[in-house]
């Protein structure tokens, strides 16, 4: 099954909303941090002159691999983004995507990683959760970043499948698509091969996540409450921020 199909058929049977309900629990430490300048306020205090400046109208944000467009609504909401896209390869996901609003500054499309419809040095900031890891030529979806991304524009590249993270090597299998498994070092070099300074790494744990007592276990998906400790509250997501340096 390919990832387009395995994604279309979460969107028709609600999952992409169960989704967004856990990514959230990381996803909005993630969106906080991002530095994301807001359109300016259009009131009397600011002239014309002013207004007419067009990074007064706030930046622009893609979210790479969208799914249910929750990052967008959120920059929006939270940080007052001048326009947001969502690019995801299921269509379905895209569509579910636009129905969740209609903001006319947030909008969503059917495109792939490695073929953004975006003109060179026209994003301010890509945010991106728990998908570049389905990118099939992980090093053609950083060029291609870099091309999209404007000078000094940052990429928020956060995973919660890499190579450390143990617990998380056995989802290929169960998602049935193939999965990128780099390690934090490979993080790092492929920005930096990709003509991104690497402006920090860390890992965000996902603190929401309940966690039931120690008697409760084994559960139906973990064997010990060690692990699932660790899972959530040690590894959690492995944010990489990326800064276009051309
Ligand atoms: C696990 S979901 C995460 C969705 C959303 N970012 C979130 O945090 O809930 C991964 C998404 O990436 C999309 N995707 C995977 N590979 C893609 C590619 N090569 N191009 C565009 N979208 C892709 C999938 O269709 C899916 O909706």
């Amino acid at each position: 099954m390919s990832v387009s199909d395995a994604f279309d058929e979460w969107a028709r049977s609600g999952k992409d909303q169960g989704m967004e309900r856990r990514h959230w629990h990381t996803a909005k430490h993630v969106l906080a941090r991002m530095p994301v300048e807001s359109e300016a306020r259009s009131d009397s205090e600011q002239s014309s002159e002013e207004r007419s400046d067009p990074r007064d109208e706030g930046d622009t944000v893609l979210d790479l691999g969208c799914g249910s467009g929750y990052a967008g609504r959120a920059l929006r909401e939270t940080k007052g983004a001048g326009r947001v896209y969502g690019i995801d390869a299921a269509p379905e996901m895209a569509h579910n995507a636009s129905s969740y609003t209609d903001d006319p500054r947030v909008g969503f499309a059917i495109g792939d990683f490695e073929h953004l419809p975006f003109d060179d040095d026209s994003i301010d900031h890509c945010f991106s959760m728990e998908a570049f890891y389905y990118a099939q030529d992980p090093h053609a979806v950083l060029a291609e970043l870099r091309r999209v991304l404007r000078p000094g524009g940052t990429f928020y590249c956060a995973v919660n499948r890499w190579e450390e993270h143990v617990h998380s090597h056995e989802w290929e299998e169960l998602v049935g698509v193939p999965m990128l498994l780099w390690s934090e070092a490979q993080y790092r070099e492929a920005f930096r091969e990709a003509g991104f300074a690497v402006a920090s790494q860390d890992r965000i744990p996902d603190t929401e996540t309940e966690i039931p007592a120690e008697s409760d276990f084994p559960t139906e998906d973990w064997e010990t409450r060690e692990a699932m400790v660790e899972r959530y509250r040690e590894y959690g997501t492995l944010l990489t921020v990326g800064v276009n340096t051309a």
